[in-house]
């Protein structure tokens, strides 16, 4: 059967990756740094990584792991990244190195010894601000919102008279806007792979994930998902810090759909296309802190709404799933609710070291939350 390699793949989406992989039949294996901000300071193979997963311990930026990592394989699933938005916008000679070096010294490796397939994790954090209708019904990519807007709290994204936006599913035709270092990093992943697989002969395809939620996300880790964070909050009985309103919107896809996606598109005969993976719905930040402060049994612990943005972050996105539905054949298949209650289950026996307050502070000391 064929090999598959998942970098980053002792991760949240990666070790989901593996199972649905081992599930359907191909060998794994995983090479993965096992980084102490997500696997904490012992570095040890997570407990939740599938037995039959083979994992090297190495960086996707050395060249010689990654060629060891390669020997064998017959198609690539590059997951391995660093993931904070806010913290992208600090450390960024670590988030370039990371996502944008580790994917150069992959591809020059995949170079020498091509695969059969590259499917890479690109991000919704690439649009930028999601597609809007304008008052008058027209499609437009609204602009950042400008940072004297964001000091009045004024939080909405407004047309050029001062008209809210009402935000619409976003196409993966929208052109690529990227406001923080991380979207700049993901939309050059994205390139890198589809321009080398294309002069190499790799099928390749990239995937944009919206933000993905589920079981085995790092809970300690203060740069992680918004649900993983707030989970930390509620777990350590503090109320969820919500920033700007908490009315701003994001589509959360479950972490076993974006598996089953990585596996469709692995498995696929298209190439040099990129796709949606989201579950299609928006959701505002504060309903989804109170959903999960509800299935967690702690409704008594509303969220705190702090008025502070952080530099980077995007209003409103979701996603337009018509061409991966059709193309790909990707169908949502866990509900959110139902996403949330599993959740649940997995939390309660969790332990979270809870540090979103020290990397507010940290964001703040530089001037990134205001
Ligand atoms: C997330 C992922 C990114 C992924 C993208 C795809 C992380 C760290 N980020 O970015 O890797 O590519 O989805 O869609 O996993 N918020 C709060 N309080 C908090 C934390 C966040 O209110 O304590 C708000 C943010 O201001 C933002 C929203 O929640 O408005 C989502 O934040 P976050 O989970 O960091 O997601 P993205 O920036 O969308």
């Amino acid at each position: 059967m064929a090999r598959v390699l998942i970098t980053g793949g002792a991760g949240f989406i990666g070790s989901h990756a593996a199972d649905a992989l081992l599930d359907a039949g191909y060998e794994v294996r995983v090479l993965d740094n096992l980084h102490a901000q997500v696997h904490g300071n012992g570095r040890l193979r997570p407990p939740y990584l599938a037995d039959g997963a083979e994992l090297i311990v190495g960086d996707v930026t050395d060249p010689v792991a990654v060629e060891r990592a390669l020997r064998g394989v017959d198609k690539v699933l590059h997951l391995a990244s660093a993931v904070g938005v806010g913290q992208s916008m600090y450390d960024i000679a670590s988030y370039v190195r990371a996502n944008e070096l580790g994917t150069a010294v992959l591809l020059e490796a995949l170079s020498k010894h091509p695969v059969a397939k590259l499917v890479v994790a690109s991000s919704m954090s690439i649009y930028g601000e999601g597609l809007c209708r304008s008052a008058d019904g027209r499609s437009v990519s609204p602009d950042e919102r400008p940072v004297s807007q964001l000091r009045n709290g004024d939080w909405e994204l407004r047309g050029p008279g001062g008209e809210v936006l009402e935000p619409i599913p976003t196409p993966e035709t929208k052109q690529p806007t990227l406001s923080s270092i991380y979207a700049l990093n993901k939309y050059a992943q994205e390139r890198m792979c589809l321009i080398t697989g294309k002069a190499y002969g790799i099928s390749t395809l990239a995937l944009r994930f919206f933000n993905v939620f589920g079981t085995r996300q790092a809970l300690s880790n203060p740069y992680t998902g918004v649900l993983a964070i707030f989970a930390a909050r509620l777990l350590n009985e503090r109320p969820p810090l919500v920033f700007e309103d908490g009315r701003q919107r994001r589509d959360f896809v479950h972490v076993r759909d974006v598996a089953r996606a990585c596996l469709l598109a692995l498995d696929s005969e298209l190439a040099g296309e990129v796709f949606n993976i989201g579950s299609g719905q928006p959701r505002s930040i504060l309903s989804i802190a109170q959903d999960l402060a509800r299935v967690m049994g702690r409704a008594r612990i509303s969220a705190e709404i702090t008025g502070k943005y952080r530099a980077g972050d995007i209003r409103h996105c979701f996603a337009d799933i018509e061409t991966s539905r059709a193309r790909l054949g990707f169908a949502p298949q866990v509900s959110f609710e139902d996403g949330l209650d599993e959740l649940a289950g997995y939390l309660a026996d969790q332990i979270a070291e809870d540090r979103a307050e020290q990397a507010t502070e940290e964001l703040l000391r530089r001037g990134l939350v205001a």
